[in-house]
């Protein structure tokens, strides 16, 4: 099966791609992720991704179809994949469905996890991530056992470069200009789910698992 998860940043989709990849044993394609980790590696392309991720711009839609392309024939992802942050444009979506269709797939599945922005601005300031598994947290919604530290490895957690407030505005700008449109993309194909993503995360999850379960 595979499954897009869509929503505005801090809807929750890393929140729920951790959950859902412990639950029914999909890939996590994160492109997110992905590319916070070439900036880790410092290399020449990382350099070039930091200062348009710190902006909150997007990559542009080749070098992100190719990424993905490349993902998806990971063998771990035979069985199944929840794409996390793609697509993410018009373009990027269309191209999603050629890559699929050339091994006989597609996607299944578009969860769209609706939140209002006032809701997600304070989501953003105040999370914790675990860099290695993507795990995340909030000083105040969703804080670790011990302050500073990931609940299940010890380690550090850190604040993201884009998480600051004129970058967080931004970012909501290029949801709503260029990665919107894409809703309506999938419900024109009659595979959207859709699910209030302004609850506490246990009544999203019970939803998200209903959905995955069905079809
Ligand atoms: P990406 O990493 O995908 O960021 P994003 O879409 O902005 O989404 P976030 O990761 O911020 O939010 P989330 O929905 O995962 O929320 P989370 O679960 O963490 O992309 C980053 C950048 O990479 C982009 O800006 C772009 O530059 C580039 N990029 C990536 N993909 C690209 C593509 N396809 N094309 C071009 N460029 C691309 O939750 C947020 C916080 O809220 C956490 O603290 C969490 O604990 C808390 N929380 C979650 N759910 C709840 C709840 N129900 N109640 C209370 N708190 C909650
Ligand atoms: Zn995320």
């Amino acid at each position: 099966k595979r499954i897009v998860l869509l929503g505005m940043p801090g809807a929750g989709k890393g929140t729920h791609s951790a959950k859902m990849l412990a639950r029914f044993c999909m890939c996590h394609l994160s492109t997110g992720d992905l590319l916070r980790e070439e900036v880790r590696s410092g290399s020449e392309f990382g350099k070039k991704l930091k200062g348009i991720m710190e902006r909150g711009e997007l990559i542009e839609d080749e070098v992100m179809c190719n990424l993905i392309k490349q993902q998806l024939a990971k063998p771990a992802c035979a069985n199944g994949a929840i794409l996390d942050g793609f697509p993410r444009t018009i373009p990027q979506a269309e191209k999603l469905d050629q890559i699929l269709k050339q091994s006989g797939q597609s996607i299944d599945q578009a969860i769209f996890m609706n939140v209002r922005e006032q809701v997600v601005v304070d989501r953003l300031g105040g999370r914790w991530t675990h860099l290695n598994s993507g795990r995340t947290y909030h000083y105040k919604f969703n804080p670790p056992k011990v302050h500073g530290v990931d609940d299940i490895t010890g380690e550090p957690l850190v604040q993201r470069e884009d998480d600051k407030e004129a970058t967080i505005r931004n970012r909501l700008n290029v949801y709503q200009n260029k990665t919107s449109p894409i809703i309506d993309y999938y419900r024109k194909k009659g595979i959207l789910f859709e699910v209030n993503a302004e609850r506490p995360v246990n009544d999203i999850w019970k939803d998200i698992k209903s959905i995955v379960k069905t079809k």
